[in-house]
């Protein structure tokens, strides 16, 4: 397929890479394409960012039929453009379709198209280090039809950011807030896909555990409220003795590509990473008995996230000295230096996509 090219008439002025926070600046250019049933994928374009026009009844509006990736653009120091493992989110983003009853993308194809897109806005990718272009690619449901069933109609676009750190802590510890009351996902339900009603599901909690003064919560399982799934929107690690241990995927947890990552790092240092259940209470009794070194979030938006205090049934624990500790600043590190082209790529994760 051809993708054609329209281009902004008026280009927009670029923020300052210090005062980016995430995700609020958007590009000059996004990609669209669409889909029927009769002409499947079609339509591939890169056009000028703007408002979509949707008719009030489009399926997405009532039934949260969406899903999305985010993945970013680096600048290394000589100037080049460069992907993390993008195959990996678009091999995802067709899983996530799969389970919300989507039609599948051409995995090939859509990424041709992202890079075909980031040659054309490859002066937003900002340069400060911590800061990368943020790639959203999203399907949405285009039927306008208000009875329940899937779409038959769908639209594919990728819009860009320019990003700095997630948090307003930035590398700093966070602060998380475990809750039974309330739960991300349900086994047999979406919690593996990237859907917005994941996310939108996450928000209630949230406020609370924000009033109460922590960033996250921490997610336990849908069914017995005892075994740790994920942390805010990320995954979780925890350092137990010398183990290094994240809840094993069990279907209503995020396959994080980061959290991919960090396992491939860390066993190749030689640590032993364990994927299995783990309870709160587990991590109360480690923490108790002085075991628990460190506990870190993973994901692809705050890359590594420190978590320095946890709170559970009224009691708080801080996590060694509340600081950052050695293995999340060692991950943080490499990761970093991989995703800016600063160390090698032992893994083959790196994608140059201009120069
Ligand atoms: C990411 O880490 O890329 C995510 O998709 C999380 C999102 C809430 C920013």
């Amino acid at each position: 397929m051809e993708i054609t090219i329209r281009k902004a008439e008026k280009l927009k002025n670029h923020p300052e890479d210090a005062g980016l926070g995430f995700g609020t600046f958007f590009t000059d250019h996004m990609f669209n394409m669409d889909y029927n049933p009769e002409k499947g994928w079609h339509n591939p374009r890169i056009e000028p960012y703007g408002p979509f026009e949707l008719d009030p009844s489009t399926m997405v509006l009532h039934y949260g039929q969406a899903i999305f990736e985010g993945l970013k653009a680096y600048k290394t120091d000589s100037g080049e453009i460069q992907l993390f493992r993008p195959q990996d989110n678009f091999k995802r983003l067709n899983k996530s379709g799969h389970m919300l009853c989507m039609p599948e993308l051409d995995e090939a194809f859509v990424l041709e198209s992202l890079i075909t897109l980031l040659n054309i806005e490859k002066s937003w990718v900002p340069g400060e280090p911590g800061t990368s272009l943020y790639i959203r690619p999203t399907i949405i449901a285009t039927d306008p039809y208000i009875g329940l069933r899937s779409s038959n109609t769908y639209r594919f676009f990728i819009i860009l950011s320019p990003v700095g750190a997630y948090y307003p802590e930035g590398f700093d510890p966070i602060k998380i807030w475990v809750t039974t009351d309330y739960v991300r996902a349900v086994r047999g339900g979406v919690g593996q896909a990237k859907t917005a009603g994941n996310y939108a599901a996450s928000l209630y909690a949230t406020e609370l555990a924000n009033k109460d003064g922590y960033t996250q919560v921490m997610w336990l399982d849908g069914v017995e409220l005892k075994y740790v799934e994920e942390v805010g929107s990320m995954n979780i690690f925890f350092i137990i003795g010398d183990e290094l241990i994240t809840p094993e995927l069990n279907r209503s947890i995020l396959s994080g590509i980061t959290r991919d990552s960090v396992i491939k790092l860390a066993e190749s240092w030689g640590v032993t990473v364990v994927e299995r259940k783990i309870s709160i209470d587990e991590i109360y009794r480690a923490h108790e008995n002085g075991a628990l070194k460190e506990v870190f979030g993973s994901g692809t938006a705050a890359v590594i996230s420190p978590v320095g205090n946890i709170k559970f049934n009224g009691r708080e624990i801080t996590i060694g000295d509340g600081g950052v500790g050695p293995f999340a600043a060692k991950l943080f590190d490499q990761l970093m230096d991989i995703q800016y082209g600063k160390s090698d790529d032992p893994f083959n994760w790196i994608m140059v996509v201009s120069a």
